[in-house]
């Protein structure tokens, strides 16, 4: 596969796991270069035939504008495939873009990543890979996995004569897309970082992004500085949110007010006015288990100190979600029993249906194990999804006890509300920003309550519409 010394020829890519990061950064690779075969495969036969659909709207993951590079690229040079053994034998860049979640239970419980997942791929990869073959790991991992990987790719395999005919070089590309706004982070990085040791595979992988990449943008490293960074990227994230949610709370308190106070301090350049809106608790899959890993491996170097500041970016997290199920119950005078609470948003954050640790699940079931009975609406998570993270909550039964409230789910806003003592705002969708509260006050039950957890209800319209009002960090 040599293309000449510098770099390597890459015609077929393949990308095990057709997940939220290997499904859309593999459909824009495909899209930017032509010449290349992408081929995206997984275990999960049943996310591969909606990947499959002709239906672009039945896609398994809601971003925009992925549907219009759906439909240019697949099957001319992107494909989904539960083939895994296949792909990985015909390709000469293989990307591991496997979930690699918690583990949650044995050594390291609670904190530590499960490798398990990605540690199948890079056996089948050394079971099947012919020629040379490029490993690529996407997926957010702990330092020093590519050591793991490495050392399984050289270990022995059945056929021992087609191992003296192949070699691998491993490299480390962590992504940053956040979803919601996929399609344009990959399109227009703010960097793309790789790491690694074989300058003649990195060359080969920054030649594909250079395809839509400025050079510029493109940042190599060591192995463990691009291992390492995506961790931190992500800690140093979900640090701000920590910080400016304990600053919500000081708001109210103190008679100051959250928005003003972002503003304040995020015009400072140093500062910068990013990832500096307060809300009920950041979620989504991997803030709380990047940090959490972060912990485990600060642990592991003996960092104890280092490792509980980390830490109390969770726990902060953690206290913030419970903060505002606690508000929402002291309002209604400390009981909701049989109650009707309107939940306005159960994604993480707007424009996706990623319910991943999003606060939603948390203040939910806290409101439900108090017996409420919620009405919830999302314009784009599913009934069986929450079902799925509300677990032991289904109304399957009409005579639930009133102790642990039911909960139904409602597509109309408008329906939604309708006999309410409570709406709460949960995900900042923008279909929720222009609501008709003059309108809605009408069909509320009095004393009604309207909580705004994003800060983007016109809290001057709801008051003057007859409403309570509680806004977060909104200490006026
Ligand atoms: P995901 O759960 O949506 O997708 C992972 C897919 O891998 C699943 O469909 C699963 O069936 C498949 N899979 C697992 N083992 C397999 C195997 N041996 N063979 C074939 N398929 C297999 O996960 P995701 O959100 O795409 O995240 C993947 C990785 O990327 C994680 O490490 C995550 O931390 C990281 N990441 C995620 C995001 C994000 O926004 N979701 C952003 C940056 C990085
Ligand atoms: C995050 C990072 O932003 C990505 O760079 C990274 O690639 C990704 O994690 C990952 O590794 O999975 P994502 O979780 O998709 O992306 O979404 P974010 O926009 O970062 O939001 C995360 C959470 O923080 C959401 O619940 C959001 O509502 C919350 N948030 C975000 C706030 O509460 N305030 C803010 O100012 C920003």
């Amino acid at each position: 596969m040599t293309k000449n010394n510098f770099s390597y020829d890459i015609k077929n890519i393949c990308c095990i796991g057709a997940g939220y990061v290997g499904g859309p950064s593999m459909a824009v690779i495909a899209d930017k270069c032509p010449d290349i075969n992408v081929i995206v495969v997984d275990t999960n036969q049943e996310r591969i035939s909606q990947w499959n659909k002709n239906n672009l709207d039945e896609l398994p993951i809601y971003e925009r504008g992925l549907d219009e590079i759906v439909k240019r690229v697949r099957n001319k040079n992107l494909f989904f495939s539960s083939d895994v053994e296949g792909a990985i034998r015909n390709a000469d860049m293989i990307f591991i873009s496997v979930n690699t979640p918690i583990k949650t239970k044995g050594i390291g419980a609670g904190q530590a990543s499960n490798l398990h997942w990605v540690e199948v791929c890079a056996r089948q990869i050394n079971e099947l890979a012919e020629e040379h073959t490029i490993v690529v790991e996407k997926s957010t991992l702990p330092v020093r996995t590519a050591q793991t990987i490495k050392n399984i790719l050289s270990s022995n395999i059945s056929n021992s004569e087609k191992k003296q005919h192949r070699s691998f070089s491993i490299l480390s590309n962590p992504e940053f897309l956040s979803e919601g706004n996929a399609i344009d982070d990959l399109e227009n990085p703010d960097r793309v970082l790789i790491g690694g040791d074989d300058l003649k595979a990195i060359k080969t992988l920054k030649n594909i992004y250079e395809s839509w990449v400025p050079t510029k943008k493109i940042i190599c490293t060591n192995l463990w500085s691009s291992e390492l960074s995506k961790l931190v990227s992500n800690a140093f994230l979900a640090q701000r949110i920590s910080s400016i949610n304990t600053v919500s709370a000081i708001c109210e308190a103190s008679g100051a007010q959250i928005n003003e106070v972002s503003k304040a301090i995020g015009s400072d350049s140093r500062i910068g006015k990013k990832f500096l809106n307060a809300g009920p608790g950041f979620g989504g899959s991997c803030f709380k288990k990047d940090i959490l890993n972060l912990v485990y491996l600060c642990k592991h170097f003996g960092l104890y100190e280092v490792a509980e500041f980390w830490e109390q970016v969770v726990k902060i997290n953690n206290w913030q979600q419970n903060r505002i199920f606690q508000i929402i119950f002291n309002k209604l005078f400390g009981n909701v029993i049989g109650k009707k609470i309107t939940i306005l948003g159960f994604s993480f954050k707007s424009n996706t249906n990623d319910t991943r640790e999003s606060p939603a699940i948390e203040i939910c079931r806290n409101l439900l194990f108090e017996g409420a009975n919620l009405t919830i609406n999302d314009p784009k998570v599913s009934k069986k999804q929450i079902s799925k993270d509300l677990l032991n909550y289904e109304p399957s039964n009409k005579n639930t006890i009133p102790e642990f409230g039911c909960w139904t789910y409602e597509q109309s806003i408008i329906k939604s509300i309708q006999g309410s003592d409570a709406v709460v705002v949960l995900t900042e969708w923008e279909e929720y920003k222009n609501l008709n509260w003059q309108k809605i006050s009408l069909n509320m039950r009095k004393p009604a309550w309207v909580f705004d957890t994003r800060l983007i209800i016109n809290k001057e319209e709801v008051i003057s519409s007859g409403l309570n009002f509680w806004g977060l960090g909104d200490g006026t």
